[in-house]
């Protein structure tokens, strides 16, 4: 059976698809597939084990309907049109739970670095200005007993919120498509209406997928209801929040500062204003990006294309009817 792989793996990842008897083929050149050069590469491949930012909409869906299935090495799947692919038979996977930890780890990462300036602190001693001690300067702003608002209470928020909850006693609030009952009981969370996540966070962190309900959600009208004192964090997808709108926020003082893993376009220009304010912290996609989680992602998706070859239904399959039509 063949399998492509659109970038480098893990090593764990091709070990097991190699064991299982797997042909592979890595698309490992550093620039980007166009979709017609995508298509032209699945041509005799039986599993394609995706990672990065391709677009699998309805025109590539038909042209690779020959496709047993596709593995996304992400949790995220916004890329994907699910309903396509179940229309042309193709089982899709994503790599869920294991990245959980570690993404919430970037959120804590890069809220403790806004609220400490930490970032531009870093920079400003290569600049040379690290010359006088004034005790009135270089101040940050401590996360003991605030609030953070959860945007998108899934296994990546309530992580964060645990954290937050066990390190800095932070009051939990969040909103979702509905509530969840055990954020409640586990970490005494408070459900509430997106105006007012808005209006009581004092860190407010984006978990949610990016859909067309969210897309661009995060617009001048929603900053302009957050707090001045407040962070804005998202190590979601960067099409959840408006950049110029958040620009013009943090410009205007409207908020402290924000922290961001995922950016839109992604990667971001490097004269992006974003990249020259003091009080924001930029990091490249790196949520789930070490050694540890890397692995676990390679191994649960090669475990997805292993089932597809041998024709079992995929353990995280996304659209599971397509094993009923
Ligand atoms: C995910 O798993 O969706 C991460 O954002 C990496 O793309």
């Amino acid at each position: 059976m063949n399998v492509l792989i659109t970038r480098a793996l893990p090593q764990k990842g091709l070990d097991l698809l190699e064991a299982a008897g797997c042909v592979v083929t890595q698309y490992t050149e550093k620039r980007e597939l166009t979709p017609a050069q995508l298509i032209e590469l699945c041509q005799g491949q039986d599993v394609l084990l995706s990672s990065g930012p391709n677009t699998f909409d309805e025109g590539f869906l038909k042209a690779c309907r020959h496709l047993k299935g596709i593995a996304l090495l992400s949790v995220g799947y916004d890329k994907v049109d699910l309903e396509a692919a179940t229309k042309y038979g193709i089982p899709v996977s994503n790599t869920p739970d294991v990245i959980t930890q570690t993404t919430a780890d970037t959120a804590f990462l890069l809220m403790l670095s806004v609220s400490r300036n930490a970032f531009a602190m870093s920079q400003s001693i290569a600049k040379g200005k690290w010359q006088f001690y004034d005790p009135t300067a270089n101040l940050g702003q401590d996360l003991y007993g605030k609030t953070l608002g959860i945007f998108g209470m899934g296994r990546i928020g309530f992580n964060l919120a645990a954290k937050c909850k066990a390190y800095f006693g932070m009051n939990i609030i969040y909103h979702n498509r509905k509530p969840k009952p055990e954020a409640e009981q586990e970490l005494d969370a408070q459900y509430v209406s997106f105006d007012e996540l808005l209006k009581q966070s004092d860190v407010l962190s984006v978990h949610a997928d990016l859909s067309a309900e969210t897309k661009r959600l995060f617009d001048r009208q929603a900053f302009g209801r957050m707090k001045p004192s407040a962070i804005f964090i998202n190590t979601a997808r960067g099409g959840i929040h408006e950049e110029d709108a958040l620009i013009e926020a943090l410009q205007n003082t409207k908020l402290w500062g924000a922290g961001l893993d995922v950016t839109n376009p992604e990667p971001m220009d490097k004269n992006n204003p974003l990249l020259q304010m003091p009080n924001v912290c930029i990091l490249p996609h790196i949520g789930s990006a070490t050694v540890e989680t890397r692995d676990n992602m390679a191994i649960k998706a090669a475990e997805n294309v292993i089932a597809a070859v041998q024709g079992y239904p995929m353990p995280n399959i996304l659209n599971p009817e397509v094993y009923s039509v």
